[in-house]
């Protein structure tokens, strides 16, 4: 079951700056950077309950967010679905016939497990569901 918004996601070409921007101008607090190999994503998560703010990067100049930039110099990426039961969630949403873009969920950031729902099974936003590491 989907409880909650857990984060939006920006794609950002300067992670650094970024960042001070968050921190110094819109005086949020960062919780921690994360280099997401799975994802090949570096991350920074800025709490704002009940949801967060995450600002992605491709890690090492490759990836999903890199072939995003190389189109736009950044934006809005990803909204963030939390899951009580990824796997549950998962399998009721591809009987509805969405299309995922992997297999199954895989370990993301903060090791929660998480998978991408395709653009174009949700009018064109990107959508990730998470089920976070302790409730599994
Ligand atoms: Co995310």
């Amino acid at each position: 079951m989907i409880t909650g918004l857990d984060h939006i996601a920006i794609a950002v070409p300067d992670l650094e700056q970024s960042v001070k921007r968050f921190v110094e101008d819109f005086c949020l607090d960062c919780a921690g950077t994360e280099d997401v190999a799975t994802a090949q994503t570096s991350t920074a998560f800025f709490p704002l309950p009940p949801t967060s703010i995450e600002l992605v990067h491709p890690l090492n100049g490759a990836g999903p967010i890199a072939k995003y930039l190389e189109k736009k110099p950044g934006g809005l990426h990803h909204l963030c679905f939390r899951s009580d039961d990824i796997d549950a969630d998962v399998e009721r949403l591809k009987a509805k016939g969405y299309q995922f873009l992997t297999d199954a969920p895989y370990a993301g950031a903060h090791g929660a497990r998480v998978i991408f729902i395709h653009p174009k099974s949700c009018d064109g936003v990107l959508i990730e569901l998470s089920q976070p590491a302790m409730d599994h």
